[in-house]
């Protein structure tokens, strides 16, 4: 069934308190929940919508009555009510399995403790309720648990009060004074310990901020406790938003199909984005719990305390508040610079990261079968639209309108929204309309980013007329037609661009007709489809930088030959156009040396594109973290969306000789910056040891690539001496990435080490996975695959395990994953239909990893159809693998 944006209808009930009391059990969990239920005034009549999936129904009361015959009716979905009163008190018991759950979504259990999921619609699977964002509710809950085995009971808001029972069980009450709707609803009750920590918010109000984790694991949580501290005080210094409870949890849980959660006051973490510590954590690790931690952090305010009406409006709150936890990663990437420039470099580090995330997940998204406006008009499964587009080119929307208003404009459209929307369930109008009003803008036409799906073109061309000394640069954009969306109006495009002068400084920029503001790089709004600009008072031909900052999630289709690209590589003052040029610059160059592998010819590195890299490498003056963007080769994800048609095994030789060319060709540079870059002292995540070990992990895989035994020495030193995992797990990487003999043993060794630990081995999967073939005598990667899911830490039903080894293949591994005798293609099929028992969620991202699959050449596409035929075929698909192999064979 599809439902749809335009269906919305308020419910003609809705629910003022509930009272949820949970008797947990791992078999027969029993549920009651009694719900003042309201009438809607603004509703159109009707009975009490109360949905449901999978429960057992006990009994139902009508304000402590039973019900007359034929008053309360089960629906397909759930239960319907008759009442003529305007209020009355339902009370509803049902009994659950949490143990038989393994959809990780409801309530669950894992490793012993009860955990809960219920975005989007897992409380439905816990009792009978108006399972929708728009119900907004007081809750309080009791929950009680064996002692033993479950110590610690943990729900929503504050404690009130906890007591021991009969029968070594025990008992915990838990009130949340803040309306919220059912699916920020959760509840924890396990054998965990707590890191804790108090501080005082900016009102100086004290608060209790907890890390709970496992006791064996309380040594990897000071870094989620250091991320959640300075969250809170981004959020008040940057938006001036305050914790708004007296206490704030954080739960790590080994089960997870995401990667957290917001619940109120009670987040709910995948294990991997809470515990890092030296010993286990990259340098990247720490990053993204850091990233994580924020991210749901502010969710309290960008998603809970102003929530979303409907599922539609998911970018609401998701796109903001993935665009405020990239403005903290900057800021924190920046906050230990010496100087306004060094500042402005580290930011850029974090905006390539995201550009980077966006090319290699969401443009193929927007490519694809798949392809929605951040505010779909329809679903089959909402959980299918928890989607880069969603997330993160809903970041970029939200972004385009803090660059069209700036710091401050965006600043009062946030305050503003607050003011009229707290408490309230919203959709993005009631937003963008907020930002409008606050700074007196138009963004009607801006409106447009919400409803139109797929990637704009944006072709910038520019004409140099000497004797007038103008240049004028014209920008068109285009979109394709889409996935069911056929016509593609004009977007309001922010472009912010430089004019570069022949010794390599920025023009300052003066538009026809307009007085010079000394200002080098400037935002040109793009309202139709195509407009000229005209500038003035240019005594040379200059080279445009187009699309700074990116400041549009669009493709930038622009004429530019090598010496263009190697100039912009060395002078754009724009550190994201610089680290870009050197993308395109490298995208061409690999794509040149697939075709002619392709077509039999002898591959050949440009030599201007080997002096254009080693300038970067040698120059010491840029900071390192940016120069390990900028000499990283462009994701092979993203390479195959730019490739027509795709096809993955000459890209791969491609990118295969490439590496092992600069490797072998600038093996004195890499080897010396190597040397040159060691960090000094003990392991702490700080942005500039991380910059610099990032660079030297670069170098040491150029370096194994080429694979002369000095380069491998240096990575098996590196190995064996290694005291932190970005170390360890940089060389096993360079490794397992090259054709050295030593890398089997430096997996075992490593396996060795970590046998007990689940998050580094999900590393050691990944990189199995995911590895490339040097040369015919490596063993197949599918066989490794297959291999290692006999391994005894592998589990089907861990989504971290299936997302490292099944996903490591199916995403990270084109040219292994498309062999040309199908068997990746089987194996897919295989592992799909497998997990669609028992984890639709985790099934259909697996699924998802073939939907591209219409850019490939016609050899690989009729094998990938037969594929999607045959999980097509198989009875009992649930709804969100059903949507998706239904949408790619379409
Ligand atoms: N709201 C969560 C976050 O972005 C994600 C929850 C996703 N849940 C799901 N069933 N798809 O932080
Ligand atoms: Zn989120």
């Amino acid at each position: 069934p599809l439902i749809r944006r335009d269906a919305y209808q308020p419910l003609a009930f809705g629910v003022e308190t509930v009272d949820l009391d949970f008797i947990l059990d791992p078999q027969a969990t029993l549920v009651t929940n009694r719900m003042r239920c309201v009438r809607n005034p603004d509703a159109a009549a009707g009975p009490i919508v109360l949905f449901g999936e999978g429960l057992v129904l006990v009994s139902v009361t009508l304000d402590g009555a039973a019900p007359t015959a034929g008053q309360v009716r089960e629906t397909g979905s759930g239960l319907e009510i008759d009442v003529d009163a305007d209020e009355v008190l339902v009370e509803v018991v049902t009994r659950i399995n949490p143990s038989a759950n393994l959809t990780l979504s409801g309530l669950y259990q894992s490793r012993g403790g009860y955990f809960t999921q219920c975005e989007a619609e897992g409380f439905r699977s816990i009792t009978y309720f108006p399972d929708r964002p728009d119900v907004m509710a007081r809750y309080t809950v009791r929950l009680e648990a064996d002692a033993a085995t479950c110590p610690v009971l943990l729900s929503n808001g504050n404690l009130l009060e906890t007591g021991a029972l009969p029968n070594g069980r025990h008992f915990a009450r838990w009130e949340d004074p803040f309306l919220k709707p059912s699916y920020l609803f959760a509840l924890v009750a396990a054998d965990l310990k707590a890191l804790e920590r108090k501080v005082d918010t900016m009102s100086g109000r004290e608060v209790l901020l907890q890390v709970w984790v496992e006791e064996r694991d309380l040594d990897r949580t000071a870094h989620a406790m250091d991320s959640l501290v300075h969250s809170l005080r981004w959020d008040e210094d940057v938006f001036g938003l305050e914790l708004d409870l007296d206490r704030f949890m954080i739960v790590a849980v080994s089960d997870f199909n995401m990667g957290a959660m917001e619940n109120k006051g009670l987040n709910i973490f995948n294990t991997k984005y809470v515990l890092a510590n030296p010993d286990t954590g990259t340098d990247l690790d720490f990053e993204n719990v850091e990233s994580v931690v924020a991210h749901e952090y502010f969710h309290n305010w960008t998603g809970n305390r102003v929530t979303c009406r409907d599922w539609f409006q998911l970018t609401l709150k998701e796109g903001l508040t993935v665009f405020r936890d990239q403005q903290f990663t900057a800021d924190m990437m920046a906050r230990a610079s010496d100087s306004p420039a060094a500042a402005e470099s580290a930011r850029a580090v974090t905006r390539i990261a995201n550009v980077r995330g966006l090319r290699s997940g969401q443009f193929p998204e927007d490519a694809g079968p798949m392809a929605h406006p951040i505010r779909p008009d329809a679903y089959q499964e909402i959980n299918n639209f928890y989607t880069a587009t969603v997330y993160q080119k809903g970041a970029e929307v939200i972004r385009m309108i803090h660059t069209l208003l700036g710091r401050e404009g965006f600043r009062n459209g946030m305050d503003l929204y607050f003011s009229y929307h707290d408490g309230q369930a919203v959709t993005c109008d009631d937003f963008v309309g907020c930002m409008a009003e606050a700074n007196g803008a138009d963004l009607d036409l801006f409106m447009r980013w919400y409803s139109q799906a797929g990637t704009p073109h944006l072709k910038a061309e520019g004409v140099y007329d000497a004797a007038s000394r103008t240049y004028a640069l014209t920008l068109t954009q285009h979109t394709a037609p889409t996935a069911g969306q056929a016509d593609k109006l004009p977007l309001h495009i922010p472009v912010a661009i430089g004019l570069i002068g022949p010794d390599g400084a920025d023009l300052p920029l003066q538009l026809e007709g307009e007085v010079r503001d000394g200002n080098t790089t400037r935002v040109l709004q793009l309202r139709s489809e195509s407009q000229t600009w005209r500038f003035t008072g240019i005594d040379a031909e200059p080279v445009p930088s187009v699309l700074r900052g990116f400041s549009a999630p669009v493709i930038l289709d622009i004429v530019e030959d090598d010496a263009r690209l190697a100039f912009r590589m060395a002078h754009d003052s724009d550190p994201f156009n610089r680290w870009d040029a050197s993308q395109r610059y490298m995208e061409r160059v690999v794509l040149g040396l697939a075709a002619a592998h392709a077509a039999g010819k002898p591959m050949e590195v440009p030599q201007a594109f080997g002096l254009a890299f080693r300038a970067l490498l040698v120059n010491e003056t840029l900071d390192p973290a940016f120069l390990a963007e900028t000499l990283a080769l462009p994701s092979e994800t993203y390479l195959l969306e730019r490739m027509q048609p795709a096809d993955p095994a000459p890209l791969r030789a491609a990118l295969i000789h490439l590496m092992r060319e600069i490797g072998h060709a600038m093996q004195a540079d890499f080897l010396s910056r190597y040397l040159d870059l060691e960090v000094e002292g003990e392991y702490r995540y700080h942005p500039a040891d991380a910059g610099k070990r990032a660079l030297r992990g670069l170098c040491l895989r150029y370096l194994s690539a080429w694979g002369g035994p000095t380069a491998i020495d240096l990575a098996l030193k590196q190995f064996e001496h290694a005291t932190d995992m970005t170390e360890r797990y940089g060389a096993l990487a360079a490794l397992v990435q090259s054709d050295a003999p030593q890398r089997f043993d430096a997996l075992a060794a490593f396996h060795e080490r970590y046998k007990d630990d689940a998050l580094v081995l999900d590393k050691w999967f990944q990189l199995q996975a995911g590895a490339w073939r040097w040369s015919d005598a490596a063993p197949a990667t599918l066989d490794q695959v297959r291999a290692l899911m006999d391994n005894p830490a592998f589990s089907l039903s861990n989504p971290n395990k299936v997302y490292a080894l099944l996903g490591g293949y199916f995403r990270a591994n084109a040219a292994e994953f498309h062999r040309p005798d199908g068997a990746g293609y089987a194996f897919w099929a295989e592992q799909v239909i497998a997990l669609n028992k028992t984890n639709p969620q985790v099934a259909s991202r697996m699924a998802r990893s073939l939907e591209g699959w219409r850019k490939f050449t016609p050899a690989i596409q009729a094998g990938i159809r037969a594929a999607f035929e045959r999980v097509s075929a198989e009875e009992g698909l649930s709804p969100d693998v059903a949507e998706i192999v239904g949408k790619a064979l379409a």
